[in-house]
């Protein structure tokens, strides 16, 4: 028997190269305020990140989806964000508008992070992932995840999200020492948490670079493809055969570079790669997912149909994952959430349903 795993799982299969007769799907924000049920439970707990925390809620909540739409996989319910609040700085969650920071303001302020209670902090998260892997189906993988350092140092750094991000390119173009250290320390304890969360139960890891696409090539490279390829290698160490994904949002034709210089398994992609491109350029490397509108899943309708064939006929031709660009949206009616799920499940009896 070869070395790499066995596994019935069909995104496991997908991320071993294999092509399937119909993708395996899951949606990124799968769990979220979209749902009626989500917005119920959330009430419970006015502190986003004690949400996060409370094994119950989080375990609740990352199962919610799978029960109305047969997802191939759960994503453990957290926040990229617990990363910084475990090493000690100060992360909030604003009602309605997002994280809020203490921004880190120089490098003196590393002083203020620490990594000495980093797994004791997030124990509840593993015991979340240990609760959820208990209570999926078998045939459901259970994703884990993290932000990748240079993501992580954007909202370390600006303090909150949807800023220009003139400090934190100040930092990286200016002080590149400085920023690597912080760059460093992050890859360090990332790769020791993905560890702890395959350790729990987690079969597949995704690495959020949600602000990657921000860099031009030099700096994309020495700080997000360099850090992802040193995480991998260190976590490849002890599990090399739990499959990673790596979401480098907005990073257009730089895609490809994290194909070339890092050994991941999957490549997570937005509007900003042309379904041709892809077919030319990344999938015969590596399997792909994605790359779904998620405002057209909200729209619904015609064009939800149209785009969402379009991409089946385009990128199940090879190792293919179905997801969307980028997470579903709090105002996506659930009912199109079905209506997309019915279309992939049904893959390829559903091209020619009237459209
Ligand atoms: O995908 C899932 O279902 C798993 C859970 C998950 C959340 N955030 C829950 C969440 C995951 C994987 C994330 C990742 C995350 N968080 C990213 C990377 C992916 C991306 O979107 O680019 C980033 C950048 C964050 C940081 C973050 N968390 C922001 C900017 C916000 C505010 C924006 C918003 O949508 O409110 C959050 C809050 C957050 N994270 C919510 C959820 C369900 C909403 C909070 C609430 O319910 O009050």
């Amino acid at each position: 028997m070869s070395l790499k795993m066995k596994s019935s799982k069909l995104i496991v299969r997908s991320l071993n190269g294999e092509k399937l007769k119909r993708p395996p799907f899951w949606f990124m924000r799968q769990a979220g305020r979209y749902l009626p049920e989500y917005r119920k439970i959330r009430q419970k707990s006015k502190n986003f990140l004690d949400f996060c925390y409370t094994p119950d809620l989080a375990v609740e909540v990352t199962l919610q989806p799978l029960r109305r739409y047969k997802m191939d996989a759960a994503i453990l319910f957290s926040d990229i964000l617990v990363v910084p609040d475990a090493l000690g700085q100060k992360v909030e969650f604003i009602e309605g508008k997002g994280p809020l920071l203490d921004p880190l303001q120089s490098v003196k302020d590393f002083n203020l992070l620490s990594s000495e209670n980093f797994h004791s902090h997030l124990s509840s998260v593993y015991e979340t992932i240990s609760i959820i892997k208990r209570e999926i189906s078998s045939e459901t993988a259970l994703i884990g995840f993290s932000g990748a350092p240079f993501t992580l140092a954007v909202y370390m750094i600006e303090g909150m999200g949807g800023t220009d991000c003139t400090r934190i390119l100040r930092w990286a173009n200016e002080m590149p020492e400085d920023f690597q250290i912080l760059i460093d320390l992050l890859t360090e304890i990332i790769a020791e948490y993905l560890v702890k969360q395959v350790d729990s139960g987690a079969e597949i890891i995704q690495i959020f670079d949600s602000w990657s696409g921000i860099l031009q090539k030099e700096n994309f490279c020495r700080f997000s493809v360099n850090p992802i390829q040193k995480i991998l290698g260190k976590f490849k160490k002890v599990y090399p055969n739990i499959p990673v994904i790596v979401f480098p949002r907005n990073a257009g034709t730089l895609t490809k570079t994290f194909i070339k210089e890092t050994n991941i398994d999957g490549i997570s992609l937005d509007k900003s790669n042309s379904l041709d491109w892809i077919v030319k350029n990344l999938q015969p490397y590596i399997t792909v997912q994605g790359n779904l509108d998620n405002k057209t899943l909200v729209t619904g309708g015609k064009k939800l149909k149209m785009e969402t064939i379009k991409i089946l006929k385009k990128l199940n031709n090879g190792p293919f994952i179905f997801n969307l660009g980028h997470g579903i949206l709090p105002d996506t009616p659930p009912q199109n959430v079905a209506i997309l799920s019915e279309l992939i499940l049904g893959w390829p009896d559903t091209e020619f349903q009237s459209l």
